[in-house]
């Protein structure tokens, strides 16, 4: 049996972020086929079909045929045991997306190498640096036209304000793309036989030296011309693989590759494995120390809460990190919020798309505890003593706002019930307008499609018909003054500028555009202001 150090020591845990169609689905069901997970490609994908088996409790998952919430998947590869958090991209981008990186060591950022970093993948970094996680580059599509690498190695730096590491370089992009050269071995891997055309299969490759003669029959006299001027560049250029700086998220190694044509796939998870981090520690804020993973009693904290898996019950199962130990079901265990010794009686995990029991887990690893509705996001859970408690998480900025009003007025009390409960849960968040009662609440929501499914829930959980009418704010800042030293009434803002309040009584300020936000900072000097709410 492997020790607990051991069990603990082979985790990576890590999540994949881009923008919508940069090809995250593809490259996690390529990283299961090249795992032995999957036989062959296809059984992830296919929004419609697959996916939607997984997670059909939700009539607005039926009718659009996405899924609402993510899930995690788990592999063993080469000895370690790798978690991919999934991070909801399209429709379902919302909180818990965000949510999700505060429970992943490494993120693995995913570019399409036509279109460079788009807006969503510059939001989902951001929060990755909130916490100093290593990111991973997979630059895709290269079996397309793509942008210049050193063009797309230079938009990183400047946009993501994060150095680059080319671990391995292109030759070749679209029809010509013919294999990398790897900055390891000082190799060139190339296609070998019809390998582009094959997408649902392991791709073959074949290695070969720089400068070989028989190099340019193999990927074309021009390109690997080209290719020694470039990586004499970039051998040139003075930036040094610093793995120090990779594991604190300064630096990030970038890999070429296409994930459809499966090339490239392989020796970016080899690497991936060899330089994520284990388990990260996470700090007590009783004690301000960290919590070694290592730490023999199990802790851990929720990060998402997913509503009624089964429709016939209010039942929650609340999303667990592990951060020490070793989780067994059916143990007790102190829930710090709710001050009482709980038995943890169910936990799940995900593969692919079953929901199978897991009876034991470690540090690193997520589980899914049956949740009769105490849990809240961000609340810690911890066997032994000392007990340790786990930073709050931080509220990301909603994007789309609604003003919400229950359309029966004698169902006022359901009506705050329920939007008090969603909130808890964490899928919207709510404001109250200054001196406004609460027959309407502002709302606001990371993805749109959270606004649907607050209205279907109301209504069929609550009995609660409501109207909504969508505001036109769009940026949303946090006031970090105290209010003794900042009265919100006499700050100078433009007139469409909402001033609210959240449920922890944060006062937050609510602006149509950024223009508006500078005009309130200049007119304002004392203002601080924060794009995330409860960052400790
Ligand atoms: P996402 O999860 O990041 O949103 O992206 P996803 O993997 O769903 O990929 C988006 C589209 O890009 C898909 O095409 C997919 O086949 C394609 N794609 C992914 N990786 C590569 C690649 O390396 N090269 C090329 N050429 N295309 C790639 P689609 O037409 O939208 O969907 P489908 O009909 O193929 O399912």
């Amino acid at each position: 049996m492997p020790s607990l150090s051991d069990q603990i020591a082979s985790r990576r845990t890590f999540a994949i972020i881009s923008h919508p169609d940069a090809g995250k689905t593809t490259l996690t069901e390529k990283l299961l086929l090249y795992t032995g997970s999957i036989q062959t490609a296809g059984s992830v994908k296919g929004k419609a079909s697959a996916r939607h088996a997984v997670s059909d409790w939700m009539d607005i998952e039926k009718e659009r045929g996405i899924s609402v919430t993510s899930s995690v998947l788990q592999f063993t590869y080469e000895g370690k045991c790798v978690n991919i958090l999934d991070t909801p991209g399209h429709q379902d981008f919302s909180e818990d997306t965000y949510r999700t990186l505060m429970a992943a060591d490494a993120a693995v950022m995913v570019i399409d190498g036509a279109k460079g970093v788009e807006a969503q993948t510059k939001k989902l970094f951001k929060v990755c640096t909130l916490r100093h996680i290593p990111i991973f580059t997979f630059v895709n599509k290269l079996d397309h036209d793509t942008r210049d690498p050193f063009d797309l190695t230079e938009e990183i730096e400047t946009v993501l304000g994060i150095g680059t590491y080319p671990m391995n370089w292109p030759i070749g992009s679209g029809r010509n793309f013919r294999g990398v050269f790897d900055r390891n071995s000082r190799h060139v891997i190339a296609f070998e036989g019809d390998g582009h055309a094959n997408a649902t299969k392991k791709v073959n490759e074949i290695e070969a030296e720089l400068g070989d003669p028989a190099l340019d029959e193999l990927i074309g006299e021009e390109n690997h011309r080209t290719l020694m001027d470039d990586i004499e560049l970039l051998d040139g250029a003075d930036n040094e693989f610093d793995l120090e700086a990779v594991r604190t998220g300064r630096l990030t190694p970038v890999f070429f590759g296409s994930a459809l044509t499966n090339f490239g796939v392989e020796p970016f998870l080899k690497d991936f494995l060899r330089l994520a981090p284990e388990p990260l520690a996470y700090t007590d804020v009783l004690t301000g120390e960290k919590v070694e993973p290592s730490r023999p009693e199990f802790s851990g904290f929720v990060f998402k809460i997913q509503a009624n898996m089964d429709r016939h019950h209010r039942d929650r199962i609340a999303f667990v990190r592990i951060c020490s130990g070793k989780f067994e079901r059916g143990m007790s265990a102190y829930h710090v919020q709710g001050d009482r010794t709980i038995k943890l009686a169910t936990g799940t995990s995900m593969m692919a798309d079953d929901r199978a029991i897991v009876d034991e887990a470690y540090a690193g690893d997520i589980v899914g505890l049956f949740d009769p509705g105490i849990f809240s996001i961000g609340d810690t859970v911890c066997a032994g003593k000392p007990r340790v408690q786990f930073p709050q998480i931080p509220t990301f900025a909603p994007e789309h706002f609604a003003r919400i009003t229950q359309v029966d007025t004698l169902k006022r009390k359901q009506f705050i019930k329920g939007v008090e409960e969603l909130a808890q849960e964490g899928a919207i968040q709510i404001f109250r307008e200054l001196g406004m009662g609460m027959e309407s609440v502002i709302v606001g929501v990371v993805g749109v499609l959270q606004l649907d499914v607050l209205e279907r829930r109301l209504k069929s959980e609550y009995g609660v018909e409501v109207s909504r009418h969508p505001l036109p704010y769009h940026e949303i800042r946090w006031i970090q003054n105290d209010p003794e030293e900042l009265d919100m009434a006499s700050l100078n803002l433009s007139r469409d500028t909402g001033r609210v309040e959240d449920m922890r009584g944060g006062r937050l300020l609510l602006f149509t555009n950024e223009f508006n936000v500078n005009w309130a900072e200049e007119r304002n000097p004392e203002l601080r202001l924060s794009e995330f709410g409860n960052v400790t």
